[in-house]
């Protein structure tokens, strides 16, 4: 099969387009035949810096297609199935071997470029906003990189749910394209100092809640942006600064931070479940995947670029 492979870490131009071995069907996996590659903010970051699991290294955790070998221990799924998939790495490819517990079955009716872009985003959202940052109907809540997969999803979560909406981003078209989503308030932190500008919409009270993916100086300013009791849910290092943060001011105001790791969540029946649960929603139009751009898979390395250049709203997919 062709896959999109590296030998080494570095900018998006260590991506080749090369033929490798087909994947090997576990006992208890599946392998797929895949039609849409999701590139999640996490593939960008470990091109850049991760572990090499293999030489050469397939990067990404999630893509859909069909499935066309089913291991001897799995009885749920079968060859013609479509499914969405998220495991540690391999998506970049035409074909992809993933345990059969690391898919979701794409539900009638729901496109399988849509499908693509749910598991990991929609449910790190979801698990940011409720499970553990406990948002609640009239709280405010900060959304960091409101444009990024997990905040496009995030906003439409913490709307529906009825909160205000306040999100960051790097430019105001940026703001602009998350309003239909459900953001009330968008903050340019290109001209705006954040934690100012959460204090000025909060009449200085600060949000009950922030997402933050970004990490770094920007997980600070999250921290400063809270109110009496409010809480992070800290997700992740988009922004590729060093996670050194100082704790004191959470004391002062009751305040709390979590880290949130999807992958711990997905391994247990309620995480993995949710996931299909948010799968359904978007097949019923509840909620709404952003597709930005799509690049055929040979073009992996300009998609990494156009990621890293900081225009696409929400995913951009790899087709094979
Ligand atoms: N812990 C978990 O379970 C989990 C799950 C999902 C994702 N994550 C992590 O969460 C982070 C975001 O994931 P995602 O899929 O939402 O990412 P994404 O769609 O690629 O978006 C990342 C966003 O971060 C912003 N950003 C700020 N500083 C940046 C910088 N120096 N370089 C690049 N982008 C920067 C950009 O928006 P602006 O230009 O508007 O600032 C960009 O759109 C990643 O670190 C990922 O690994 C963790």
């Amino acid at each position: 099969m062709k896959a999109a492979v590296y030998y080494q870490n570095g900018g998006p131009e260590v991506l080749k387009y090369e033929e490798v071995p087909d994947p090997m069907c576990r006992p208890k996996g599946v392998v797929i035949r895949i039609e849409a590659v999701s590139i999640e903010g996490g593939d960008t970051l470990n091109r850049f810096g991760g572990p090499l699991a293999t030489t050469p290294h397939i990067v990404g955790y999630q893509a859909a297609g069909e499935i066309i070998e089913v291991g001897s221990e799995v009885s749920h799924l079968k060859i013609g199935q479509k499914v969405v998939a998220s495991d540690a790495y391999g998506s970049h490819a035409e074909k992809w071997g993933v345990p059969a517990r690391a898919c979701w079955v794409i539900p009638d009716g729901l496109d399988v470029r849509h499908a693509a872009v749910v598991p990991v985003p929609f449910g790190t959202a979801d698990e940011c906003l409720f499970e553990f940052g406990r948002l609640k109907a009239g709280e405010t809540v900060l959304i960091q990189a409101g444009a990024s997969g997990v905040g496009v999803a995030a906003i439409q979560l913490a709307k529906r749910a009825g909160a205000r909406v306040l999100a960051t981003a790097s430019s105001e078209e940026r703001l602009q394209a998350l309003k239909p989503l459900g953001l009330d308030d968008g903050i340019n932190y290109r001209t705006e100092d954040v934690v100012e500008a959460v204090m000025r919409l909060t009449d200085k009270k600060g949000v009950n809640l922030v997402v933050d993916s970004v990490g770094g100086s920007t997980l600070q300013g999250s921290i400063r942006s809270l109110g009496h009791r409010g809480r992070v849910s800290m997700v992740g290092r988009a922004g590729r600064e060093p996670m050194t943060v100082n704790v004191q001011s959470l004391m002062a105001g009751n305040r709390s931070l979590t880290g949130v790791f999807l992958g711990a969540e997905i391994a247990t029946e309620r995480g993995y479940n949710n996931i299909q649960r948010l799968l359904n929603e978007v097949a019923k139009g509840e909620l709404k995947v952003v597709i930005d751009k799509t690049f055929p898979l040979q073009d992996a390395a300009a998609a990494h670029a156009y990621i890293e250049s900081r225009k696409a709203v929400g995913r951009v997919l790899l087709i094979p």
